[in-house]
């Protein structure tokens, strides 16, 4: 998409690091509050249509609930959900300029089916309170009658609202684990050049299921951690605003009913509100500890699956470090997990919710380093292309820089270290420089930056030249080196 890439501004090296930076604080916020809320919707909904199926009771109590927890205003959605994305957009568009990536218009498709989920998540809210609103009213009475055709469009735009939001977080979730993919792996930077290839692409699979995964257990850590905060089951009643039980007992039509069987059994009437929240309270216990348990037994599998099908270049010290912490912070969620469940210490519940945001956020500093890594040498090709622009500007405007050739720069700062047939401080030229001959990039990079390669020296210290001073000088060493093999 070339309207993505005119948002691109050049780039000096400077700006690359800002960017990952930018990069990776978005990404905290966005993945962890995303993926709660790809959980939740896809919870909300499937426990509602299970109620409608008869299955459960108090489905939808705990759909609302949670919706409530999770999408409380438009603010949120916005500045948790939104903004991120839209920043991860800018930021890829920034990174990948002048390849042939797709990651910034998988990631811009991402936004738009946030914006359409968003919009369904919000019309479906929104139908429960018409609903509530209407739910006290009898069936007689032309009023009456009019109420109930009111309710029941509601209820099917409800339904309709309810399917569209579904299958629009999971497309979004499909476009981001694209983008992911791609953004993660230089060779998918060609190779997955549509939605048909990326469909077929392993990788995508991966960063879906690691994502599903992820959403699974932070819903369901989520869904403990709320209700244990919420406290008991009549405060949790007054919270949510639902009116009290005896407005509702005459009303047939009343979906948030139910509870009435409760209430029979134990035959006290003064218990109706406790027992309806009580047992949407077990109801979103039993799933939360179901969601939560799967999920956090097979994310760390799929965090070791990620690892695995990096490229070479991708890998660092960093990149494993930061693998095993979210692998560790995963297992501390089971931990606290097992503390809920077995040993009833709900409290455990907040620990539960934290470490899992945690192993989320070391996740996604993992992936910085990861495209710090695979970006790197792309980056200095930006730069360079940055430094050139600013130096025509100077001369344009009459500033004389002089620019330094490369044998200048090889006399003044390398000299002193490499000689070209024999090693000095650092290595001979002869001996390092050769397997750079169709990496110029590559050599440009080291230049910059300079890695430990070789054992047998000590490191070599950077040289503090500009892109395009270490562009002139691999030039040079290259040509030179070229010219005598020959
Ligand atoms: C203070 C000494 C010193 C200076 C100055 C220095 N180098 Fe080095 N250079 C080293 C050492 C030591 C190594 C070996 C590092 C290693 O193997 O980890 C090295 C390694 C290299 C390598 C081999 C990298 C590889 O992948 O094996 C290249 C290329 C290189 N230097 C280029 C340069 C250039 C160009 C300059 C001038 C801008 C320069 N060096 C200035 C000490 C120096």
């Amino acid at each position: 998409m070339d309207v993505l890439n005119s948002i691109a501004l050049p780039q000096s090296t400077e700006h690359f690091h800002l960017l990952l930076f930018i990069y990776n604080l978005v990404m905290a916020m966005a993945v962890p509050y995303l993926a709660l809320l790809t959980g939740t919707l896809l919870f909300a909904v499937w426990t509602e249509r299970r109620q409608e199926k008869g299955r459960i009771v108090h489905g939808l109590r705990l759909s609302r609930q949670m919706l409530d927890w999770v999408l409380p205003t438009r603010s949120v959605y916005l500045f948790l959900g939104l903004l991120p994305a839209l920043a991860m957009v800018f930021v890829h568009a920034q990174l990948f300029q002048g390849t042939s990536s797709l990651a910034t218009s998988f990631s811009a498709l991402g936004v738009l089916f946030l914006i359409a989920a968003g919009i369904a998540a919000f019309s479906y809210i929104y139908a429960f309170r018409i609903e509530e609103a209407f739910a006290g009213i009898k069936g007689d009475g032309a009023a009456g009658r009019a109420a109930e055709e009111l309710l029941a469009s509601a209820r099917k735009s409800q339904r309709r609202n309810g399917t569209t939001a579904v299958w629009t977080i999971l497309a979004m979730a499909f476009s981001f684990s694209v983008a992911q993919a791609i953004s993660m792996n230089p060779g998918h930077w060609r190779d997955i050049d549509s939605v048909f290839s990326a469909v077929l692409s392993l990788d995508v699979w991966v960063w879906l299921l690691l994502f599903l995964s992820l959403s699974a257990a932070i819903t369901g850590a989520g869904i403990l951690f709320f209700q244990h905060k919420r406290g008991g089951p009549a405060g949790e009643a007054a919270a949510i605003g639902v009116p009290d039980g005896g407005a509702y007992s005459g009303s047939t039509q009343n979906r948030f009913a139910g509870a009435e069987r409760v209430s029979d059994s134990n035959g006290d009437p003064g218990s109706i509100q406790d027992g309806k929240a009580d047992s949407a309270r077990i109801l979103g216990e039993k799933a939360g500890i179901r969601m939560s348990t799967v999920a956090l037994l097979v994310a760390p599998l799929l965090v070791l699956l990620t690892l695995v099908r990096l490229p070479e270049s991708a890998a660092s010290g960093w990149v494993y470090v930061l693998a095993a912490v979210a692998v560790l912070l995963l297992f501390a969620a089971l931990h606290a997990l097992y503390a809920c469940v077995r040993l009833k210490r709900w409290s455990s519940s907040a620990y539960l919710f934290a470490t899992v945001v945690l192993a989320t956020t070391a996740l996604v500093t993992r992936d910085q380093v990861v495209l710090h890594n695979v970006t790197k040498d792309h980056a200095y090709v930006l730069a360079q292309v940055y430094d050139r622009s600013e130096e025509e500007l100077k001369s344009a405007l009459g500033v004389v820089a002089k620019q330094l050739t490369g044998e200048d720069i090889y006399n003044a700062k390398c000299s002193a270290c490499h000689l070209f047939d024999q090693k000095k401080v650092g290595p001979a030229y002869q001996a390092v420089v050769p397997k750079y001959k169709e990496n110029k990039a590559g050599l440009v990079a080291f230049i910059l930056n300079p890695v430990k390669v070789d054992p047998a020296y000590p490191p070599m210290p950077s040289q503090g030249l500009k892109p395009s001073e270490a562009d002139s000088i691999a030039t040079y060493l290259l040509q030179k080196l070229g010219a005598k093999g020959s």
